[in-house]
C-alpha cells in the first residue's frame, strides 16, 4: 500500500492513529510486564538502513549527519550517546516512536508515517550501539509498550 500511496509524507492515517495512541495511552493502558530491552535484537540491519536514509532526508538537518544535535536548530539534542541514552533510560520504547511521531520533525510535527518513523527508531538504536536482530521493529504501539529502553544490556 505505501508503495503506492501518493502522499508519502502527508498522510492523515497517521495523524489519526498516533492520536488514538495517544488516548490509549492517556486512559491507562496496562501495564504489560516487560518482556525485552533494546539490547535484546529488536530491529533489523535492513530496517536501520532505511531508517539512516529517511534520517539524513527529514532529520539531519537540525540533528545533523552525525546525530550529534546542534544544526540548523540550535536546540535540536543530540540522538546518539550518553545525552540520548539517558533521557530515554527506562522509557518504554512506545515513548520515543509517539515523540518523534507527534513533535518531529520539529519545522512539520506529526506528518510521518508510522512506518517511517519506527524505521528511523531502528536506526537511532543501531547508531547507539544495540544490536540487530531478525525481527523488524512494527509501527505499532502494543509491541512497542514491551520493549525497555535501557543505556546498557541487562539494566
Ligand atoms: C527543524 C529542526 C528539526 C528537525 C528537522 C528535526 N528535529 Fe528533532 N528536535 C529539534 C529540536 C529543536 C528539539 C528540541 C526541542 C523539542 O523537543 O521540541 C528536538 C527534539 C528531538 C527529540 C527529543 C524529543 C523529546 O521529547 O525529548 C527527538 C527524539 C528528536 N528530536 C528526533 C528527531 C527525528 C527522528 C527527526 C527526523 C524525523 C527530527 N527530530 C527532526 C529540531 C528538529
Amino acid at each position: 500500500m505505501s508503495a503506492q500511496n501518493p502522499k508519502p509524507v502527508a498522510c492523515s492515517l497517521t495523524r489519526a492513529t498516533l492520536a488514538t495512541a495517544l488516548l490509549l495511552l492517556a486512559s491507562g493502558a496496562p501495564a504489560n510486564a516487560q518482556s525485552r530491552t533494546v539490547w535484546d535484537g529488536v530491529y533489523t540491519n535492513a530496517q536501520a538502513l532505511r531508517g539512516q536514509a529517511l534520517y539524513k532526508d527529514i532529520c539531519s538537518s537540525c540533528h545533523r549527519d552525525d546525530l550529534q544535535g546542534g544544526g540548523s536548530e540550535a536546540e535540536a539534542p543530540a540522538l546518539e550517546g550518553s545525552i540520548f541514552t539517558t533521557q530515554w533510560q527506562d522509557r518504554r520504547l512506545v515513548d520515543l516512536f509517539l515523540a518523534i511521531g507527534t513533535t518531529m520533525p520539529q519545522d512539520a510535527p506529526d506528518s510521518l508515517t508510522p512506518q517511517i518513523v519506527i524505521d528511523i527508531v531502528g536506526f537511532l538504536l543501531e547508531a547507539n550501539g544495540m544490536p540487530a536482530g531478525e525481527t523488524e521493529l512494527p509501527p505499532q504501539l502494543a509491541p512497542l509498550e514491551e520493549i525497555l529502553l535501557t543505556s546498557e544490556p541487562g539494566d
